[in-house]
């Protein structure tokens, strides 16, 4: 499937309510599937990487009703009820699934085979075997360490002290979700701070972890208690709207209900950096999870040095923001974020290459990429047919890009949006893009 990105030439507007948090999503699966009693999830992401998970938990024997208009109801088998699968669990694109699963595979007494799609099958995965093995588990990799992936789960492991080589909220999560099987305490200590939806959620479900700085710690053998969860909208889907409305002259976009957990803000934090015009209202907690309704304005970008602090705070948006800075007055700089390198497509390449593609001075470096922007401007952009690498983010990237474009962009591979916003074109056309999806 491929996106017609038309230009814009028309201010954005209107109050949207994007899809659910994938982070979330995965994990109210996970940890209802593994707690005592009746899990109901509301926001729930009807989006391939999250149902993926269901469906592997389903695979293990869980009853999952649903997902319908985003309530799933988890009926809970404790944290020793599940069943072996009948065959390999393929979990498409979604490296989360793939990642936190391995953690409690390896606290199964069966073993578990993950496979995946052509860009996860490309993917590192020795950054969770490793410290799996140092449980005491057998894990295999294939070349390079990429999947598949299989776990021959030992049902009692060795808890173990991690130190993170890489600042990875899903290496972290792998290891203290096995931890929940360790006999003693087990614990992460992290480079930089990560997105925490799983310390958080845990502690929802009634299972204690304690934070000590960048050290999370549980103790192993306890019990989780279903709680209801609900799901906040997705701040890495919330972000494609938030530049978009930024770049394009006179709009207000308002986005409601968004997740806006401190791990996760840097998208908000670099724009308001760049001079953009974002406002929070009705800031509250819900589920043990800050939420806000965000309002953003269009207003002139400025080019910056992105602090290197808020690289895993926006981890997923800097394909969105590299759009931004395009479109801002003079050059950003990108530093430590060689983990983009490294996602559902080399992310710094992929970005680089359409955004020459589209004439825009973009150079990457090992680490990071130099943007000139050319918000002088009032067309950034040349059109042209761009690549997205089957990478969801890119893709939507590209239809943000447009608004601000001479021509037409058509951007190849987007089947994957899918994977974490499924009703991205239709929302898109809601608040004024003129984008079109074509088979
Ligand atoms: C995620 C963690 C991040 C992020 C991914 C989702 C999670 O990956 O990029 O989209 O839900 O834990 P890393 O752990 O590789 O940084």
């Amino acid at each position: 499937m491929k996106f017609i990105a038309s230009p814009g030439g028309q201010q954005l507007s209107g109050d949207i309510r994007v899809a659910g948090d994938k982070s979330i999503s995965h994990r109210s699966i996970m940890l209802g599937s593994l707690a005592e009693g009746v899990t109901e999830v509301t926001g729930f992401l009807e989006g391939d990487d999250a149902l993926a998970t269901l469906n592997a938990f389903r695979a293990m024997g869980v009853q999952i009703d649903g997902p319908v208009n985003g309530k799933v109801t988890i009926h809970g088998v404790g944290l020793h009820g599940l069943t072996a699968p009948a065959g390999d669990l393929y979990v498409g694109n979604s490296g989360t699934s793939m990642r936190l699963l391995a953690g409690i595979a390896a606290g199964q007494n069966f073993t578990v085979t993950m496979t995946g799609d052509v860009s996860l099958s490309k993917r590192p995965m020795e950054r969770v075997a490793t410290p799996l093995r140092l449980m005491g588990v057998e894990v295999e990799t294939q070349e390079g360490g990429r999947p598949p992936l299989v776990i021959k789960g030992k049902g009692s492991l060795k808890p173990i002290h991690y130190d993170l080589p890489m600042a990875s909220a899903q290496v972290k999560s792998c290891v203290l979700l096995a931890g929940l099987y360790a006999e003693g305490q087990t614990s992460t200590t992290e480079p930089a701070p990560t997105r925490d939806h799983t310390e958080r959620m845990l502690n929802g479900f009634g299972y204690p972890v304690a934070v000590d700085g960048a050290t999370a710690s549980l103790q192993g053998g306890g019990q989780l208690t279903a709680m209801a969860i609900d799901v906040p909208a997705d701040i890495s889907s919330a972000a494609f709207f938030m530049v978009a409305a930024s770049i394009t002259p006179g709009s207000v976009i308002m986005l409601q209900h968004v997740g806006i957990n401190p791990t996760r803000d840097g998208v908000i934090n670099i724009l308001r950096l760049m001079g953009a015009d974002i406002t929070l209202f009705n800031e509250r907690v819900v589920g043990g999870e800050p939420v806000a309704d965000i309002r953003v304005r269009s207003s002139e970008l400025i080019g910056i040095d992105i602090p290197v602090d808020q690289v895993p705070l926006a981890i997923d948006e800097f394909p969105v923001l590299f759009v931004a800075a395009a479109c801002a007055q003079g050059t950003t700089t990108l530093t430590g974020a060689e983990e983009l390198r490294v996602k559902e497509s080399d992310r710094i390449q992929a970005m680089a290459d359409g955004l020459h593609i589209l004439g825009v001075d973009a150079q990457p470096t090992a680490d990071g990429i130099v943007i000139q922007g050319r918000g002088a401007e009032e067309v950034v952009f040349g059109g042209g047919e761009i690549e997205s690498h089957h990478d969801h983010r890119i893709a939507m990237s590209f239809a943000v890009a447009a608004l601000r474009a001479s021509e037409t962009i058509t951007i190849n591979s987007c089947d994957n949006v899918a994977t974490s916003f499924p009703n991205f074109v239709a929302l898109a056309q809601k608040a004024g893009f003129k984008l079109e999806q074509v088979d």
